[in-house]
């Protein structure tokens, strides 16, 4: 196992679910974090706390990942000490609504695109020269099972993981001689603020989505994340998928009554 004391890693959408307990699991192996969300209270308590608890460097800032030149001006005025980046989780995501496709909300599609696919995009290409300069880094891209098959009313937010999926493999091959890899993590139920948010805070549609199950944490997901970043110098992980014991698919789940 590599070790991860000292590294540097970076993980967007930290405020919640699988990108804050990435935060603190990386930060409980010695690795120091920069953090990023929208909302930059919490962003900036998480970092407070994390500091406190595990005696890592932090840096926390306000960053909406849709937003490229923000993203490129912001990432460019890193500290020092925060610039080279060693690990970058692209987890920052969402799903909004889950409709027909003709009974649905387009400008719930462009928010998953913009997130999901431009934001990943636009952290990747300025994380990535660092990466090349130094002939060393890990990607890890929070794609999910909508990434590996189609499910209904979920059109988009399926489209988009699945081009999460394509550019995770076809980046690996862009980058097989620099020395970076690119992994992906792929889960299925997952209980965090993603329901909440694909809801539109409707608390009572969001609890239904595990009603009947005991869902993945964001833990687990984290879990598997840093099995991910610590495997022998040689080793890529190319994809992890993560289900429920009680899911099957994105459409077979098993609920207890
Ligand atoms: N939960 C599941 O069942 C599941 C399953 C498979 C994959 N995933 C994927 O896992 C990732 C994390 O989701 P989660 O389940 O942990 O949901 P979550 O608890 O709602 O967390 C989502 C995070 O993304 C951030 N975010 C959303 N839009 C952003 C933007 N434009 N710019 C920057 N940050 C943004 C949010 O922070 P702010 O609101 O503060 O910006 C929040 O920290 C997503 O990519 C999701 O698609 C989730």
């Amino acid at each position: 196992m590599e070790s991860l004391k000292g590294k540097l890693v970076f993980i967007t959408g930290a405020t919640s679910g699988i990108g804050k307990s990435s935060a603190y699991a990386f930060a409980g192996q010695g690795a120091n974090i920069v953090i990023c969300a929208r909302r930059i209270n919490i962003v900036n308590e998480i970092a407070e706390d994390i500091k406190q608890k595990f005696g890592v460097k932090v840096y926390s800032f306000e960053l909406d990942v849709r937003d490229r030149q923000h993203v490129l001006k912001a990432i460019a005025s890193f500290p020092e000490e925060f610039k080279k980046i060693d690990i970058l989780i692209n987890n920052a995501g969402l799903g909004r609504g889950l409709n027909k496709f003709y009974e649905d909300n387009p400008d719930g599609w462009d928010e998953m695109i913009d997130t999901n696919v431009r934001g990943l995009l636009n952290v990747t290409h300025a994380i990535l020269p660092g990466m090349i300069d130094r002939k060393k880094g890990h990607i890890i891209n929070i794609g999910s099972i909508a990434g590996h098959e189609a499910y209904p009313k979920g059109a988009v937010y399926c489209a988009s993981k699945h081009a999460v999926d394509a550019i995770t493999r076809s980046l690996r091959m862009d980058i097989i001689d620099k020395n970076i890899l690119v992994s992906s993590i792929d889960a299925g139920l997952v209980e965090t603020g993603f329901s909440k948010v694909r809801f539109y805070g409707d608390e009572e549609k969001a609890k239904n989505v595990y009603k009947g199950l005991t869902p993945l944490t964001g833990d687990d997901v984290a879990d598997a994340i840093i099995f991910c970043a610590t495997r022998p110098a040689h080793v890529n992980i190319a994809e992890i998928t993560l289900l429920a014991a009680r899911q099957a698919s994105a459409t077979v789940v098993y609920r207890e009554e």
